[in-house]
């Protein structure tokens, strides 16, 4: 994210920003996870194909014994998510979709045709702690690094699903009222309700920050 907490620019143009350093931290962490998840705001701006990149991160991916290529999930509450996204086009590893029962029927069969699965976990919202479980129980998914966008990642802290925030601090100010933030969405109202976080690593490298954070442990 940038100094100001933006994730892209107001209109969406520029949404990735980061130096090489932060790219290959990425990559780094695809590769310590069973599946990579995003928005379908974040699948449908860029080309993207949320894959393990280069040999080496498939060789680091198979030392520790995971998959060769990680699953790929995508969040699609409505189904408004493009078919025609760059994503569809990588055919190494299955697609799920997340879904909820407002999803036409349409859309479904749309989206059914291009994924390995469509599953639906609620009826209007998502309900996260079910899609983990299923994800879990069926594709064997027991870390799952999400990607964002802003509205997913607001929605996963809600649920309180998520362990540790990997945040990469660049030296730029986006500003915009409208541009994408790191939690988007509804957000929480209160600040006891605001979620706890405790610092796990801080790193300066070059001109950007590394951050880490976890979530403090529940008495
Ligand atoms: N700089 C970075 O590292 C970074 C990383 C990721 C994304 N981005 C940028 O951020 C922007 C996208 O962020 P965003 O917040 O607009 O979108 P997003 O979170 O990627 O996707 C939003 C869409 O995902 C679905 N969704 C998300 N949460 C849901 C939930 N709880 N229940 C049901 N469906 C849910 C909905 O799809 P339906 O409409 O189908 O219901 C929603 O419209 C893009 O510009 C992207 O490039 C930047």
């Amino acid at each position: 994210m940038t100094a100001d907490g933006k994730i892209a620019t107001a209109n969406r143009a520029v949404t990735s920003f980061g130096s090489a350093r932060d790219r290959e931290h990425l990559l780094g962490l695809r590769a310590t996870a069973d599946a990579v998840m995003a928005g379908a705001r974040t699948v449908d701006s860029a080309a993207i194909n949320l894959g393990p990149g280069p040999a080496k991160f498939r060789r680091s991916r198979l030392k520790k014994g995971l998959m060769e290529y990680n699953l790929r999930v995508i969040v699609s509450g409505s189904g408004s998510l493009n078919p025609d996204a760059e994503v569809f086009k990588h055919h190494f590893s299955p697609i799920l979709i997340l879904t909820t029962g407002r999803i036409s029927k349409t859309k479904l069969r749309q989206l059914q045709a291009i994924a390995d699965e469509v599953k639906i976990c609620g009826g209007r919202e998502i309900n996260f702690r079910t899609a983990f479980c299923w994800l879990r129980e069926k594709w064997g998914v027991k870390r799952l690094l999400c990607e964002g966008g802003g509205e997913l990642n607001d929605a996963l802290f809600r649920a309180g699903l998520v362990d540790e925030l990997h945040l990469t601090i660049c030296p730029k100010i986006f500003g915009g009222r409208n541009a994408p933030a790191i939690a988007d969405g509804r957000g929480f109202r209160r600040l006891a309700e605001a979620l706890p976080l405790q610092i796990k690593s801080f790193r300066r490298i070059g001109n950007e920050v590394f951050a880490v954070f976890r979530r403090v442990p529940q008495r």
